[in-house]
């Protein structure tokens, strides 16, 4: 016997045996798994179902990537290799393109992109067509977990229908027949001690039922799963964790400028003087602006929402619009470090050290950097370069650039050198001897810095023993 017999299944027995039939096939590890969206977030889930012994498809819509993990071939950072390669060998995992393929899985997540549209206005159009395929597909006892971050709402109202309009089809009833949950994904990429097994997951499901199996689900790859009234709980929880990080980060890069305003105090030091604090304190750092799939998108997500209820989210708008503000700060402390040196701005180079959001990884969503380039360009700096050991190529403004190897001749000849990520692989040191001058918009070069006077520029900094910024 097991706890789903006692849900209220208005006597329909074959709802309980949906329940029970999926269930029994989690717990033996028979289930099949679906993923839809295989990127970031997608690849890594496969892959760990995989490794736990579930026969696992992938789908995606971009043939390359079939084809290429069909192959083995690995494009995310998070996958090991070798673990890959592992699923693929043992034909525990495949990819597909064919939506077909999802009416063997029982159970099915949804890990596709959720932009916002030129007006900054939600694009849930992704979700929709994963949606459509698992809607021409669905049979009874199939679970269906929403991952991609969205507004709240989205699972039962934009989700729920679609699988609804088909289920009616063969008088599938959901939360008897099938199921559907919210389960944000809290993936790191690039940190080694958070990884999905270790990282708690949150789970709201549209019945009670749909909760404990979508909880039972993560339960097989993920160590602790808290379980929520709702989907829309769960999806409002996924928002609030992404702002809070936006309107942190916006504070200390406020800060940041003040401290550069008033000269003398550094914003760095301040913060590490008040991380000493043991609680109600967390440390935020301030850059160069913010990057990625996520946190610059997601307030705007739930400030559309904001105004379907006539709500005005300010403290969204705020941090949006103070981050948004970094790159150009960058650029004018770029600018001002030009002045200071024998060149016209037409005539001057720029090597811009890292274009990946975050340090130490490959991804350049709305990364600061490209921003910082497309600046600097428009501006009418001569020639701006960019290095990156994690990216050999980027397309700004239409324009593909290509990392250059940091060699002493290449940091001899830029004019300003400019930390926009901090990335690991970088050799500090020689950076700081070979560059004329560098703004440093990370503290990259903390511990160097003091032995190179009037070398560096530290956002923040207040211009304490080094240049203002
Ligand atoms: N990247 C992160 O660190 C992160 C963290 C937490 C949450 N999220 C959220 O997860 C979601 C996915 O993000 P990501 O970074 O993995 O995106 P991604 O761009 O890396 O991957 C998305 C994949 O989905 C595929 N795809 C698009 N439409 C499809 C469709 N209709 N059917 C099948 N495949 C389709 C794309 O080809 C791509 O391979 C987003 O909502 C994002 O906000 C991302």
């Amino acid at each position: 016997m097991n706890g789903l017999m006692n849900e209220p299944t208005n006597g329909i027995a074959a709802a309980t045996r949906a329940a029970d039939g999926l269930q029994e096939k989690l717990t033996t590890k028979q289930a099949q798994i679906g993923v839809i969206g295989l990127g970031y977030v997608g690849l890594p889930l496969a892959v760990e179902f995989a490794l736990e012994g579930f026969r696992t498809t992938g789908l995606d819509v971009s043939p390359r990537r079939v084809e290429q993990l069909n192959a083995g071939r690995n494009y995310i950072q998070d996958v090991a290799d070798e673990d890959l390669a592992r699923v693929v060998e043992g034909g525990l995992f495949h990819a597909t393109t064919d939506d077909a393929e999802l009416a063997a899985c029982d159970v099915i997540y949804i890990c596709v992109p959720t932009p916002v549209t030129e007006h900054k206005d939600p694009d849930v159009s992704y979700i929709e067509s994963a949606a459509e395929a698992i809607a021409r597909h669905l049979r009874r006892g199939q679970l269906v977990i929403l991952k991609s971050t969205t507004y709240p709402d989205t699972t039962e109202g934009v989700v729920q229908p679609i699988l609804e309009a088909a289920a009616a089809r063969d008088g599938l009833v959901l939360g008897e027949d099938y199921f559907l949950a919210f389960s944000p994904e809290r993936i790191d990429p690039g940190n080694k001690t958070f990884t999905t097994k270790n990282t708690p997951v949150v789970v709201g499901g549209v019945t009670a039922a749909c909760t404990r199996l979508a909880s039972l689900a993560m339960q097989q790859v993920v160590e602790h799963v808290h379980e929520v009234s709702s989907p829309k709980v769960a999806e409002m929880e996924k928002l609030l964790e992404n702002i809070f990080r936006s309107v942190n980060i916006a504070l200390v890069n406020e800060l940041a400028r003040l401290c550069d305003r008033m000269g003398g105090v550094s914003i760095w030091e301040v913060v590490e003087a008040a991380a000493t604090k043991p609680f109600g304190f967390m440390p935020f750092y301030p850059g160069p602006g913010l990057g990625g799939h996520c946190i610059p998108i997601d307030p705007y997500y739930l400030s559309w929402l904001a105004r379907r209820y006539d709500f005005e989210t300010s403290f969204i708008t705020l941090s949006a619009r103070v981050n948004e503000e970094m790159p150009f700060y960058v650029v004018e402390a770029v600018t001002r470090a030009i002045a200071e040196q024998p060149v016209g701005l037409r005539q001057a180079k720029v090597l811009v050290l890292g274009v990946a959001f975050k340090r130490d990884v490959d991804d350049v969503r709305h990364s600061p950097a490209l921003k910082v380039i497309e600046l600097l360009k428009e501006r009418g700096v001569g020639e701006v370069v960019y290095s990156d050991p994690h990216v050999p190529e980027v397309e700004v403004d239409g324009t593909v650039m290509r990392s250059v190897d940091l060699t002493d001749e290449e940091l001899a000849s830029c004019h300003v050198a400019v930390i926009v990520t901090d990335h690991r692989a970088f050799d500090y040191e020689r950076i700081v001897q070979g560059a004329p001058v560098i703004v440093d918009t990370r503290n990259a070069l903390k511990d160097l810095a003091a032995r190179y006077p009037g070398k560096v520029c530290l956002l923040g900094g207040g211009g304490g023993g080094s240049l203002r910024c």
